[in-house]
């Protein structure tokens, strides 16, 4: 599958991971251009539902990125979050998305190098894995997903 270009969401918390994103941007870092970012307050808002409503709408892989554990602006967000991608990762396997399309990464707002790192590993990964079986080939209609 050369040519396939995938859609990979990012929930980056506030503090952290999107200002490493934004720091991999003002530090003119080269990362690919899969990566549709949504920004939260803490990873700990991000609730499965809006994992599965990514996947629903056509990602082909998603990851939340936040604050190093112990470093969470709001005390325990990213713990919480690590629990629920995890069980987003199950209820993947099981519904045959498969859950290594989802994973949780944690930096600090100095990170922007890892930032640029985990967009491209994510992207590697999902490049192997195909598109997102839902999608079953065709291009995501959701208008969020587009390119801007
Ligand atoms: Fe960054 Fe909670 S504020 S993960």
């Amino acid at each position: 599958m050369p040519d396939f270009e995938p859609i990979i969401v990012a929930f980056t918390c506030h503090y952290c991971a999107y200002a490493a994103a934004d720091l991999a941007g003002v530090m003119r870092l080269q990362y690919p251009p899969n990566i549709r970012i949504i920004k939260i307050p803490c990873t700990g808002k991000v609730d499965i539902r809006h994992i599965l409503l990514a996947f629903e709408k056509g990602a082909d892989g998603v990851f939340v990125a936040g604050c190093r554990i112990g470093d969470c602006h709001l005390e325990d967000g990213n713990i919480k979050a690590t629990r629920r991608v995890k069980y987003a990762k199950k209820l993947l396997d099981e519904v045959g998305i498969g859950g290594e399309r989802l994973e949780m990464f944690y930096m600090s707002s100095a990170e922007g190098r890892r930032f640029a790192e985990v967009a491209a590993e994510m992207t590697e990964r999902i490049k192997k894995l195909g598109p997102n079986p839902l999608r079953n080939g065709k291009q995501s209609n959701d208008s969020r997903f587009a390119d801007s």
